[in-house]
This record gives C-alpha cells, sequence and structure tokens, in this order.
C-alpha cells in the first residue's frame, strides 16, 4: 500500500505521515529533506544560485545521508523551495523517491508532489492543509522549541512566500491530485487529524 501526502508548509501533513506509517508498519520518506538536503550543500558551497551546483548535488544524494535535526531549519526551508523549482533537481529526484514508494509492502511518502507526479497510482492520497495564521504559528513554536531566534511574523511571511513559489513555479507545482482526499487540519488536534486521515486512508485500500 502507498500513501502518498502533499500539503503545504506545517499543515500537518509530517505529523499525519509519521503517525500513518507507524500504524501501518510502512517505511516513511519525509520528501522535503530531499529538496533541504540539497539546499543544504549548495550553500556550503556558496552556490545556491548555481543550477548546474544544485543538479549536481541532487544527483548525488544518498536517502541514508539525510539528518532531520540539521535539516529542518527556517533557513534550508528557504532555499530548499529555490532548489525545488529547477526542473533538473526534481528530475534528479525522481528515481530514488519512486524506488522508495516501490518497496514490497508499500510506503508513506510526503511532500508537494507525491500524489501528482511522483506516486500517481497510489489508492490512497491526501492533500493536508490548514489556514496560513495557523500553520506559521506551528512553526514558529517549532522552531522556538528548536533554539532558533525568529518572530511569529517573519515566520508567517516565509510561509506566505514559500506558499507562493511551490504553488506559482512551473515544474510540478504544489496541487492538490484529482483524486485526493482534502483534510484541512487548522481546527483539529493531532489526534483528530489523525483519526481524520485513518478514516480516509482505510477507505481507499
Ligand atoms: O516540507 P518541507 O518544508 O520540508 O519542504 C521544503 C521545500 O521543499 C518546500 O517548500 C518545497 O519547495 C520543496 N518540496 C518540493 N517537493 C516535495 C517536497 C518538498 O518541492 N515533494
Amino acid at each position: 500500500m502507498v500513501i502518498a501526502i502533499d500539503g503545504p508548509a506545517a499543515s500537518g501533513k509530517g505529523t499525519l505521515a509519521r503517525r500513518l506509517a507507524a500504524h501501518y508498519g510502512l517505511p516513511h520518506l519525509d520528501t522535503g529533506l530531499l529538496y533541504r538536503a540539497v539546499a543544504a550543500r549548495c550553500i556550503a558551497l556558496g552556490r545556491l544560485a548555481d543550477e548546474a551546483a544544485s543538479e549536481q548535488a541532487a544527483k548525488t544524494l544518498d536517502v541514508a545521508d539525510l539528518d532531520p535535526e540539521t535539516l529542518r531549519t527556517a533557513e534550508l526551508g528557504e532555499g530548499a523551495s529555490v532548489v525545488a523549482a529547477r526542473p533538473g533537481v526534481r528530475a534528479a529526484l525522481l528515481d530514488l523517491q519512486r524506488r522508495f514508494a516501490g518497496q514490497p509492502g508499500g510506503a508513506v511518502l510526503d511532500g508537494r508532489d507525491i500524489g501528482t507526479v511522483i506516486c500517481p497510482e497510489a489508492p490512497a492520497k491526501l492533500f493536508v492543509t490548514a489556514r496560513p495564521d495557523v500553520r506559521a504559528e506551528r512553526r514558529f513554536r517549532e522552531l522556538l522549541g528548536r533554539g532558533e531566534d525568529i518572530s511569529y511574523d517573519a515566520v508567517l511571511a516565509d510561509i506566505l512566500k514559500r506558499d507562493e513559489r511551490d504553488s506559482g513555479r512551473s515544474s510540478a507545482p504544489l496541487l492538490k491530485a484529482d483524486d485526493a482526499v482534502l483534510l484541512d487540519t487548522s481546527d483539529l488536534g493531532i489526534e483528530a487529524a489523525f483519526a481524520a486521515a485513518l478514516a480516509m486512508v482505510e477507505a481507499r485500500r
């Protein structure tokens, strides 16, 4: 069983993906980490603006190298959305994601284009969203908890900018697949959101 979960930043899709993966005993890939890792390599080389450097970083990426702790910063979220708009970077990361999804028994993948591009045949697709102010509040608390020195307004501005860049790009824009089920988590706690997501997946498998 492949479960494809898409949605904007801080919508709750990552938490739901982890919970669903644990529930079904499936491997989980947070595909945002791939783009964050590409951005991290480019920034370390001082070459975020260099398209060829980002493609090279994407081609040589190894899933085993992904360290969520170091990759989930505000700076890398922004950098990820810059490199993610480049078709060459997306093409270089396609096989790796499809291989992950093709594991015997299935997998859970979350990102922006899982239901539309990476796993269009997945039986269970969720599009998770929430109001921008709610997402900014969640991300603000998460970043504060990680010790980042950041303001709520800066986080909200970053989320709105990323929404626009991710939805407006021509290569695999953030888009709900026609056959994805919409889940708005704005007014749901984690348990209620998980119960709703689980019911949606059960109805599809
Ligand atoms: O989900 P996360 O905040 O880690 O994603 C970082 C950025 O990576 C997103 O803003 C988006 O630009 C990009 N991304 C993408 N396609 C995916 C996952 C993430 O373009 N499947």
